[in-house]
């Protein structure tokens, strides 16, 4: 039975009169504080997002959010990196509909929407991948994943990098910064190097240039001086998230690949925020042409339905089985249901292409913006995952925190939802499915918020 959804037809043009309803919007507006934020906060604490601006959606429909008093958000975080074909897509909730009418969940049995998927999600990597295995969230595939690595090579530590985030349970977070609060003792077999930074090197060539090299030369040394010398794996986000956007130098993945062959130690590239066609292509990792042994997915690749994926590789089957790699709700109809109609979309709209043209137009707007802004020190990113850094001087590249702050509430004031903020940073990762349109408006929202921001710095200094 060759499983899909071609017969779910809909609107090519679905969330249009949100655009315009969009731009006609009386902006500049500030949103009165609701009773629902009221009631929901005496059942829950206050973090994230919510703590900045406690705002009460209802509906989303494309790149917009529908507020309670009726106002349209738009929406450049996508969720937080996840609805990247844009809020309930028709296609996508009407397979969770199909799916969830017939059949929620039977453990770990085989049904032909599974099958499809994972035949489809395999052949969308090239089948470089053909081994899958299904959860429901990033962390979970993660911390999979590495008793993967340690089932397949026998071996036990595991190296991330400096500023990494691998989720919030106690052994993925064991693979990015401690804090007080936030998994404040690492596991035993955990470490982490530094991985270059374009913006902020440590080791450069007498060019100025990032010398990967030394890196390298650093990893060996690491490994003989820290570690016992049974490193399992090689545990990397190909551009970092929280770590604020960081791009690697060409030239690092095709080197660590080749690194870690050598030594015997798997590369698990985690892409739950990168993967999925946000930086162009389905996997980032796609970019540099590497194949890593195994690879998470999560975030869009159920455009918001709850799941994740853990690809690796047929050659490593039997010892996978041996970590009884299953799960309550991984994998279960509504899931494949989701992804499947996911990658359909992403076939029937050449969703990458989009993701890397919206990307390119934004990024040459945020360059203009920047050489508008002293404050804007770097624009970053590849396909529509991009990084704003604020710096108090270009040249020496001081954090300035404050910016985000003032240009987040003010973005919020005029109903843009700019991006992820993240200390001197702002993440912006819109849904890939925008136009031009659009993004011209986000921008004249982002141009009108950042001279907020110039105006505000100039009261304080
Ligand atoms: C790179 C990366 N890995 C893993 C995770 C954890 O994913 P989840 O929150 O779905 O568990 C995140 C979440 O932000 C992430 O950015």
């Amino acid at each position: 039975m060759n499983y899909n959804y071609k017969n779910v037809k809909y609107d090519q043009n679905w969330y249009e009169g949100e655009t315009y309803r969009f731009q006609d919007q009386v902006l500049n507006k500030k949103n009165s504080v609701s009773a629902l934020t009221e009631r929901a906060f005496n059942h829950t604490s206050r973090h994230g997002r919510t703590d900045i601006q406690p705002l009460v959606f209802l509906e989303g429909k494309g790149p917009f959010l529908v507020e309670e008093n009726e106002s349209l958000f738009l929406d450049f975080g996508s969720g937080i990196y996840v609805t990247n074909l844009g809020h309930s897509h028709p296609k996508v909730a009407e397979a969770v509909s199909i799916e969830a009418k017939k059949l929620m969940n039977c453990h770990d049995y085989i049904t032909p929407v599974k099958v499809s998927y994972m035949e489809k999600l395999s052949e969308k990597t090239d089948n470089i991948f053909d081994n899958i295995h299904l959860y429901d969230n990033g962390t979970t595939g993660v911390e999979i994943a590495i008793k993967m690595a340690r089932a397949i090579t026998g071996k036990n530590e595991i190296i991330s990098c400096f500023s990494d985030h691998h989720g919030k349970t106690l052994g993925s977070a064991s693979l990015g910064r401690l804090s007080k609060f936030n998994g404040s003792t690492r596991m035993p077999g955990y470490y982490m190097v530094p991985r270059p930074n374009l913006y902020r090197p440590i080791w450069e060539d007498k060019n100025g240039f990032i010398d990967t090299d030394k890196y390298f030369d650093f990893y060996d040394m690491f490994i003989k001086e820290s570690t016992t010398g049974d490193v399992a794996a090689f545990l990397v986000e190909p551009i970092q998230g929280w770590g604020g956007g960081i791009m690697p130098p060409d030239d690092f993945f095709p080197k660590l690949q080749k690194f870690c062959e050598k030594r015997n130690i798997l590369l698990i590239t985690d892409e739950v925020l990168t993967g999925c066609g946000r930086t162009g292509k389905w996997m980032c990792t796609e970019h540099w042409n590497i194949e890593p042994d195994i690879s998470i997915l999560g975030k869009g690749i159920g455009n918001g339905f709850p799941m994740s994926a853990v690809l690796t590789k047929n050659k490593f089957k039997d010892e996978i089985s041996k970590i009884g790699p299953s799960t309550t709700f991984g994998g279960n109809p509504m899931a494949c249901g989701a992804g499947l109609a996911t990658l359909e979309v992403h076939e029937e709209n050449n969703i990458e292409k989009q993701s890397e043209e919206n990307g390119l137009y934004l990024k040459k707007c945020l360059n203009e913006l920047k050489n508008k802004y002293h404050f804007i020190g770097d624009v970053r990113g590849m396909g529509s995952m991009i990084a704003l850094e604020f710096v108090k001087d270009k040249k020496t590249k001081v954090p300035f925190s404050q910016v985000t702050d003032i240009f987040y509430d003010e973005c919020l004031k005029r109903n843009l939802i700019p991006g992820i903020p993240v200390i001197n940073l702002i993440r912006i990762a819109p849904p890939l499915i925008i136009n031009k349109s659009i993004i011209d408006t986000a921008i004249k929202i982002m141009d009108e918020a950042f001279y907020e921001v110039k105006i505000n710095l100039e009261k304080i200094v």
